[in-house]
């Protein structure tokens, strides 16, 4: 999959390669009403990864509802919408929206956006509100639920129980860690949020080890996420119990990259002999 705000719409890829290809697209972070996100500048480079704080810039759910889903109706691809909010009241009202779309086949819940003032994160920090975020949005929805989760808590794991008894149906990990960097010559954070979103290889080693403690604790499918740049990036996640994964930052340096993660895993799978990619979930813990 393509992991959320970093491929848009999938529309903006169309023509740079066959997107139908991949197995599913996680479209940008949208919420209730549109939103223009942060201050700029909004992102910021840093060694092995990018630091941003977009702040949810979105067109809305009532645009993607009517200028975003026709398209994907008409595609292979599975096209799954994040979704955000500031209240649980929004959260069920976009989930609400979309029950029944057309183009629309799962819906990604984000409790773990570090760059808006309210909501976002702050649900996904304790086991209590996230639960109560994923109850409230189950009962708004029969689409399959993913809840994607912040590394920026104290024990991911225990928010990952609480959010599969409110009746997850698979878990994301991770969202990015918070962080920031200063332009040393005018003396001022590098990010007009001040802080922001760390993501890309430096977050990888966070990631696999949160996975991996993850799929320990819940029942669940995980799809893991954080710092993949290749196959053998995504087969580690895969071996640490994740059932799928979600490529992001280095599709800014090459949009393909998703597609090559995957035709490497095939390629690894024909090398040693895997028929099946379930024998090779959780491999590392067995
Ligand atoms: C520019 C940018 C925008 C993002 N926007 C969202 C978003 O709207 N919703 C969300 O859940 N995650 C968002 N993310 C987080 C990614 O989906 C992903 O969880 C994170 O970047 C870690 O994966 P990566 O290291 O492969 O990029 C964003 C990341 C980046 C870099």
């Amino acid at each position: 999959m393509t992991a959320s705000g970093t491929f848009g719409y999938g529309t903006e890829y169309n023509h740079l390669f066959d997107i139908q290809k991949l197995g599913a697209i996680v479209c940008k972070g949208t919420t209730l009403k549109p939103r223009e996100g942060n201050p700029q500048p909004r992102i910021a480079e840093t060694a092995c990864g990018v630091l941003n704080a977009i702040g949810l810039q979105n067109i809305g759910i009532d645009a993607l509802i009517k200028e975003k889903a026709p398209v994907w109706a008409g595609w292979k691809v599975p096209v799954i919408v994040n979704i955000a909010g500031e209240t649980i009241d929004e959260y069920t009202k976009i989930a609400g929206k979309l029950d029944g779309v057309a183009g629309v086949s799962a819906i990604e819940v984000n409790i773990s956006c570090p760059n808006i003032k309210a909501g976002g994160a702050e649900f996904g920090a304790n086991p209590k509100s996230a639960a109560e975020v994923t109850a409230a949005v189950k009962e708004a929805t029969s689409l399959p639920l993913l809840v994607k989760l912040t590394p920026n808590t104290s024990d991911i794991a225990r928010v990952a129980l609480a959010v599969a008894e409110a009746g997850a149906d698979a878990i994301t990990a991770i969202n990015t860690l918070k962080g920031m960097a200063i332009d040393v010559t005018k003396r001022r954070p590098l990010l007009g949020n001040i802080t922001g979103g760390l993501s890309g290889p430096a977050i990888k080693p966070v990631a696999l080890y949160m996975v991996y403690e993850i799929a320990a604790t819940v029942d669940l499918p995980v799809i893991g996420c954080g710092g993949i740049t290749n196959a053998s990036d995504a087969i580690e996640f895969i071996m640490a119990g994740a059932s799928a994964i979600q490529v992001g930052t280095v599709g800014f340096t090459d949009p393909q990259a998703p597609l090559k993660v995957l035709q490497g895993i095939e390629q690894f799978m024909l090398n040693e002999g895997i028929e099946d990619i379930t024998d090779l979930i959780g491999a590392a813990r067995r």
